[in-house]
């Protein structure tokens, strides 16, 4: 995500000459990242093909086939007004049509089929509860040794502390507002005002790695029986059940979809090679100062 705000040098860090390239990302940051988005993608793919094993969530300690009135999302098919099979998905109250994508839809060898998300966004592409655990178990682990070299890197080099946590005189609520009406104008930084994260992305990145990733991780290990036997059972008790974890699971990925569609388009909006070039190869064009 690239950042627009005005300026406001509130890191400290010594600002490096204006209009140049500059190493703005690190080896190790630019590696954890894109490692980061192979096990993302995978994650997505595995996890919803485990979700169409039972397209159901509950909140509290369970919830199985016989609990259909408790269930606060399902996704299904049902006969449409006309006859005919229609997808449906209902969120509370909320039931949303959702034909030849939620519920109702073509099978990857072609054939109509009821599911709950489409082969075509699962891994693999067929109803394999079996593989999809497994795949996702692996990519899951790679993430979690990943994201905690890159918790452990960031502390001990100051990346994160100085870098993507907000820095308080940034809070002030003027910066916030100025960095808001920036993004609304997309009016991008410049010169040195560049070289480093405003507040919006501060809050966007601060967010995603200390509160949305841990807690999608945290709730997805809520939910493995030997984790759990290790941890003495702690966990599910923490997010209020093995079912709101595994609720908890559901809403943190839609987040962090959420994000990453911004994300990416923050990078189109802002210069998609100069930002793809800095995630690669480190070096970032700052552009002159306005
Ligand atoms: C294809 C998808 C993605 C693309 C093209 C992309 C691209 C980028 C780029 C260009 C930057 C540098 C922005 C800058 O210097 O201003 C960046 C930073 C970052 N991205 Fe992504 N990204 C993608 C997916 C993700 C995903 C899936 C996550 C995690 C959920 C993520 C989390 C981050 C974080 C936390 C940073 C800041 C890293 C740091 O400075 O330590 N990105 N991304």
């Amino acid at each position: 995500m690239a950042s627009l705000a005005a300026p406001l040098d509130t890191t400290g860090v010594p600002p490096v000459r204006s209009g140049q390239l500059y190493r703005r990302h690190r080896l190790f940051v630019r590696i954890g990242h894109w490692l980061n988005v192979l096990c993302l993608a995978f994650l997505v793919a595995t996890g919803l093909n485990i979700f169409d094993a039972h397209p159901a969530l509950y909140w509290g300690q369970y919830g199985a086939d016989a609990d259909d009135d408790r269930r606060w999302l399902e996704i299904g098919a049902a006969t449409g007004p006309y006859g005919g099979t229609i997808g449906t998905t209902r969120i509370g109250p909320l039931r949303i049509v959702t034909t030849g994508v939620l519920g109702w839809n073509r099978a990857a060898n072609g054939r109509l089929q009821q599911q709950g998300f489409p082969d075509w966004a699962t891994f693999p592409h067929n109803r394999d509860l079996a593989s999809a655990r497994r795949w996702h178990f692996f990519f899951a682990w790679i993430f979690i040794a990943n994201g905690l070299a890159y918790l452990a890197w960031g502390f001990a080099t100051r990346h994160l502390q100085d870098e993507v946590w907000p820095r308080l005189r940034q809070l002030a609520p003027a910066n916030i507002w100025r960095d808001v009406v920036a993004h609304a104008r997309l009016r991008f930084p410049r010169g040195d005002d560049d070289k480093h994260y405003h507040i919006l992305q501060r809050f966007a990145y601060a967010g995603t790695v200390f509160v949305l990733l841990p807690t999608m991780v945290l709730s997805g290990l809520s939910m493995s029986p030997g984790f759990d036997a290790a941890a003495g059972g702690v966990l599910p008790q923490l997010f209020g059940g093995r079912a709101s974890a595994r609720s908890i699971h559901f809403i943190t990925m839609d987040l962090t979809l959420a994000f990453i569609v911004v994300h990416v388009a923050m990078v189109i909006l802002a210069g998609p090679f100069n930002q793809l070039r800095s995630m690669i190869t480190g070096w970032y064009d700052t552009g002159r100062p306005r």
